[in-house]
């Protein structure tokens, strides 16, 4: 075996080697939360898709169990169980999935059921749904919700008239299902920046809480958009009121991640009622160095996600992750007298709160520097003038198949010279950013690492505290 890819993360979910991608079947079952995921066991790229399989029973130890689908040679998903969801109910799991035969555009909707809470599982013999809707161009990964007394269904799909949609589905059996149109067909489409949301729409899911007023609930749909050249682009995310007959009435969406590497995101309803959220972080590295490491892809953190009362999508890491946290590296604060203050070492896998206010008329923040001469580094830094929070990659690795770039979140508040109130999880090669305000920003970035990493405060005044992260043991059987 190679030795181990020190961008391999510590804490995020995936296994030790080979690739990965969409977080699937994501269900609270058997006192477990369970995280499935396609997973090729083969190799370090997308082919021969099975479903890999995580368990935890609170979100901070977690166990890889065997792989739960595979694909059957011959079947209707001979060539891969692509994404799909997963539903608790009377003892058992049932799953939903696309089921791939290479050259075929959409992927018809099967099932598979497991009594061992999804140890072992049965596919049922002939598929679900065997067609897609007439005038869709593509057509794949289902996810189903209860309701009260019935079930309803989304699939991804675009439409021949260049549109992404989700297409509705109802079901009082799970075995019979209605198909009744696109789901909020009318959704306004433009992403805030400019990007459309995309000719296909991949990976829909849905959340709702009562509606603040009482009268009948806010919704939220969130959607992968996809480009039938240039594949998986983005994540947006549509709020708005549900009316009491279940139609939903999104209002312009917003971007869910601010990040280049998030995509895929999918849902989990805990017990207590929180809504969570995975995503796949892609490599931003070229293919040749992917497979040199033998690996691609993580999950990202678990994150709980809700609506404030006017329909702001509000993100943050999941409150359990904060057990992950060890001794404290570092407590610091102060304005920069002589920049840069040097704050300390912090290792490659740490969590981080800030609370930073730069002068007027230049970015400051912090630069976490993984070269002996900082001259390799990446910067989060607040720009108030443009009201934004900076996280720049361009000078964080060294070697040149790391892709650069720099990315902003809006923080409208620092143009009155509010601080940014911040909380920063880093894992080796992979950063997830998120503000007080629940905007989230999730990168990769590659160092080279001659030197330990280390902490800088720039042009700004900072406070700023940082725990070593380590994931506890795996439990053991049972
Ligand atoms: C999204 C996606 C899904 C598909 C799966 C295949 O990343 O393209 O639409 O079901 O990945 O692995």
């Amino acid at each position: 075996t190679p030795p181990v890819d020190p961008h391999l993360p510590a804490v995020h979910l995936r296994p030790p080697r080979n690739w990965i991608n969409d977080p699937n079947g994501l269900v609270f079952h058997d006192g477990h939360y369970h995280v499935f995921f396609q997973y090729n066991p083969y190799g370090p790229q997308h082919a021969n898709v099975h479903w890999g399989h995580f368990r935890s029973p609170d979100l901070v130890t977690w166990e890889e169990l065997p792989v739960a689908l595979d694909p059957t040679p011959g079947g209707d998903d001979a060539d891969g169980c692509f994404s799909g969801n997963a539903v608790s109910i009377g003892g058992r799991l049932v799953a939903f999935y696309s089921a791939n035969r290479t050259g075929r555009w959409w992927q018809p909707i099967t099932t598979a059921e497991s009594h061992d809470g999804g140890h072992t599982w049965a596919k049922r013999p002939e598929l679900l749904i065997p067609q897609p809707p007439a005038d869709t161009t593509m057509y794949r990964d289902p996810y189903v919700w209860q309701e009260e007394d019935r079930w309803r269904m989304l699939v991804g799909s675009a439409l021949s008239d260049g549109r992404g949609a989700a297409q509705l589905y109802e079901s009082t059996d799970l075995d019979n299902w209605q198909h009744l149109g696109p789901f909020a067909a009318d959704a306004p489409r433009p992403l805030p920046g400019g990007t459309d949301t995309g000719a296909g729409w991949e990976c829909p899911q849905y959340a709702f809480w009562p509606a603040p007023d009482g009268v009948g609930r806010q919704g939220l749909l969130i959607i992968s958009t996809w480009d039938h050249d240039a594949g998986p682009q983005a994540t947006a995310a549509y709020s708005g009121r549900e009316t009491l007959d279940g139609t939903f009435h999104p209002a312009a969406p917003v971007r869910l991640d601010h990040g280049p590497d998030f995509y895929a995101p999918a849902l989990l309803r805990a017990p207590d009622g929180r809504w969570l959220l995975w995503a796949w972080s892609w490599e931003a590295r070229e293919p040749t160095w992917v497979g040199e490491a033998g690996w691609a892809g993580l999950l990202t953190l678990p994150r709980e996600i809700a609506l404030t009362a006017d329909g702001t999508v509000h993100q943050q890491p999941a409150r359990e992750v904060t057990a992950l946290r060890g001794e404290q590296l570092l407590y610091a604060t102060g304005p920069v007298q002589t920049d840069p203050v040097a704050l300390g070492e912090v290792g490659s896998t740490f969590d981080l709160t800030a609370r930073l206010t730069p002068p007027p008329g230049h970015p400051g923040g912090l630069r976490l520097a993984t070269s002996a001469d900082a001259s390799e580094h990446l910067d989060v830094l607040v720009d108030a003038d443009a009201g934004e929070v900076i996280v720049d990659r361009s000078h964080a690795s060294r070697d040149p198949r790391a892709v650069g770039g720099t990315y902003r979140i809006p923080y409208p508040a620092a143009r009155s010279g509010a601080p940014v109130e911040l909380r920063m999880v880093v894992d080796r090669s992979v950063v997830e950013v998120f503000l007080s305000t629940g905007e989230a920003l999730t990168l990769r970035f590659y160092p080279d690492s001659d030197a330990p990493w280390s902490l800088q405060a720039r042009s700004v005044d900072f406070t700023v505290q940082a725990w070593n992260l380590a994931a506890p043991a795996e439990p053991g059987p049972g």
